[in-house]
């Protein structure tokens, strides 16, 4: 039995244990997290990817005859979660810079801008703290929700200075409790050793490294996600389990399998042995966690209230037919009714749109399940969970962030009836909110005897929250078509906020470029391109990036050129 009450010995917090934080740090999930602070140099030079479809009609927007007496050509962005509010936001960055003359009208089926990133208050009371109902965290890395809160002037909340106790749950024991103090983490590291938390946390940064090149100015760009894998070289390790490739790092199966378990399980509601190396890794690069303070939909809010679209809520999209196969328009029904665009940008999972697309767009898009998660959101009088419940004694403090492995049940022990139970801080004096992650609806009875009986306000949500990510070696298609576009075809890859609003950076350039012979930061695809001039010389057209900030370290790609 490994556990208990919290040991806090800041006397030893000195001591000569080569790396307590580096356990402890991997070990302090709050709820979801992606990516670590990390210094700013980059060890790795991209060799410059020429996307396949970068190819375009050499006519730009601006001589092309249009049907309408407006001719200022339309693009749609459907939905108003992260991706479609940040596409938005990009294409008005290349409006700004280079006066690009276009009309953006953002769709949205619901009442509110964020999608899967939206607040509810304990008891309906705005006067309480608000709880993140979905994506709920980033970190420093994640460098373009960090630049829009500095721009935008919202305070970020610090979770990482939270020292609560963190435990893992297997369904009959608890494996491990840890308050954060030296003393637990010498019981961690005789439980797991030295090597496998560090070669698992060099692993993450290595990938970390990788994944921070995408803000540089010469960021890839990719009409591929594969081809994207490719540049990185992670093709292998996305096509095998974490489990597998952490093996291959030298990382022990105890560690995997409790461990980075925990952090998979809480992040993607996906075991270890199930989820790809790439998405499981991420998971566990949760240092300097943050959250919007009032919610983090307010970025999205920001994005699209500093872009010059109209935004349509409770406007569903119907349906998106080509006008006519020489016009290069797409006729995009709403409940508003139809109206034709240049290009359009799909900023929603495809296949939960209820969108009727072409057959032949909609058959390069092959299903894609998403994990269906139960959220419950409550708040409850009692300080710790029914210690009774997890078979040890009355009153002993159950660690106010569990986190659970599915290990015992692989070997054929029960499963855990929930993927995590976190503690969310006071709403009030003596009341706490709490969220639990579960797969299945937790019944007001569970509630209860979890919560011995002091329960306030419930509230349970049920979301398709992110794919389901096996590996893979296969991509949904960026591209659709010419003029149309998807955002989420990223999301089998990594699925985060951060990471839409950079597929959306992604989308918006290749749309640019291939529609109006632009860019976010003017024409800086370098693809060698023909231009028949009266000679018949072939000459290429490169216009190099803008150089707007004259700090490397702060630069971000986009919001920077
Ligand atoms: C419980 C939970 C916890 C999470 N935790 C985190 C976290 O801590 N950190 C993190 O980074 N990520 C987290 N995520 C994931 C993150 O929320 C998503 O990756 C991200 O918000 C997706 O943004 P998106 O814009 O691509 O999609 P969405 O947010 O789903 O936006 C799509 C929008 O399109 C709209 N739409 C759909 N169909 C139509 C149509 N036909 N017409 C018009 N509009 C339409 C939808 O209403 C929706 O608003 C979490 C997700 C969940 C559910
Ligand atoms: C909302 O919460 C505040 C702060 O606790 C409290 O003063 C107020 O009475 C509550 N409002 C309602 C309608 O319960
Ligand atoms: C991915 O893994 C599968 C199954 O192991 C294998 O058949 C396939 O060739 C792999 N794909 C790539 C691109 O390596
Ligand atoms: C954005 O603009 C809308 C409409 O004007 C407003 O209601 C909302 O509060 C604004 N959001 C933010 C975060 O400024
Ligand atoms: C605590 O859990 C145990 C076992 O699951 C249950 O029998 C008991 O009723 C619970 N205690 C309270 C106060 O609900």
């Amino acid at each position: 039995m490994l556990l208990d009450a919290p040991v806090r010995n800041t006397a030893a917090e000195d001591s000569s244990i080569t790396s307590p934080s580096t356990t402890r740090n991997l070990l302090k999930m709050r709820c979801r997290a992606l990516l670590l602070l990390l210094p700013s140099a980059l060890a790795f030079e991209l060799p410059f990817k020429v996307p396949n479809l970068f190819s375009r009609s050499p006519a730009p927007a601006q001589t092309e005859v249009h049907s309408s007496a407006a001719s200022t050509p339309r693009i749609a962005v459907i939905g108003a979660g992260a991706a479609g509010s940040s596409a938005a936001f990009w294409i008005s960055k290349a409006q700004d810079r280079f006066g690009l003359d276009v009309q953006v009208d953002v769709y949205e089926k619901s009442d509110y801008v964020g999608g899967r990133s939206t607040v509810v208050y304990p008891y309906g009371n705005t006067s309480l703290p608000e709880l993140e109902l979905g994506g709920s965290i980033f970190v420093t890395a994640n460098k373009n929700l960090w630049r829009a809160s500095d721009e935008f002037g919202l305070g970020r909340r610090d979770f990482s200075d939270e020292d609560e106790s963190t435990g893992i749950w297997d369904g009959q024991e608890m494996l491990l409790s840890f308050s954060g103090s030296w003393w637990d983490t010498a019981k961690l590291l005789w439980r797991y050793g030295f090597l496998s938390p560090r070669r698992t946390e060099n692993f993450v940064r290595a990938l970390v490294d990788k994944y921070l090149t995408l803000y540089n100015s010469d960021s890839p760009k990719w009409d591929s996600v594969a081809d994207l894998s490719a540049t990185f070289g992670w093709t292998d390790f996305v096509n095998k389990t974490a489990l597998e490739h952490l093996r291959t790092e030298g990382v022990s199966d105890k560690y995997i399998n409790e461990v980075v378990d925990a952090a998979t399980r809480v992040n993607y509601g996906q075991d270890v042995d199930y989820i790809h190396a790439l998405e499981g890794a991420l998971s566990m690069a949760a240092n300097g966690a943050v959250g919007i303070a009032g919610g983090n939909f307010q970025i999205f809010e920001k994005f699209l209230n500093h872009s010059r679209a109209n935004v349509y809520l409770k406007t569903p999209v119907v349906s998106i037919a080509e006008k006519s196969s020489s016009s290069h328009l797409w006729s995009v029904k709403s409940s508003s009714g139809t109206r034709d665009y240049r290009a359009v940008i799909l900023a929603a999972p495809f296949h939960q749109t209820g969108i009727a697309f072409p057959p032949a767009v909609a058959e390069k898009v092959p299903p894609l399940p998403y994990l269906h998660l139960h959220v419950t959101l409550l708040a409850t009088t009692a300080p710790y969970l029914n210690a009774t419940y997890f078979g040890l004694p009355e009153g002993t403090p159950i660690p106010r962030m569990l986190l659970t492995s599915g290990q015992a049940a692989r070997v054929g022990g029960k499963k855990p009836e929930f993927n995590s139970i976190s503690y969310h801080g006071l709403i009030r004096d003596g009341e706490w909110a709490v969220k639990i992650f579960s797969d299945h609806a937790l019944t007001d009875e569970w509630l209860a005897e979890m919560f011995q009986g002091q329960v306030g306000w419930v509230l349970r949500k049920e979301w398709d929250a992110y794919p389901k990510v096996p590996p893979t070696s296969t991509f949904p298609p960026v591209k659709l078509d010419r003029g149309l576009y998807y955002v989420n075809a990223f999301e089998p890859f990594i699925s985060t906020m951060e990471t839409e609003t950079v597929a959306s950076r992604n989308v918006v350039d290749l749309m640019l470029s291939d529609e109006f012979n632009s860019g976010i930061c003017g024409r800086t695809i370098s693809a060698v391109e023909t231009d028949a001039s009266e000679d018949g010389a072939q000459k290429p057209l490169v216009a190099p990036a803008r150089q707007e900030t004259t700090n490397p370290d702060n630069f971000v790609l986009g919001w920077d050129c």
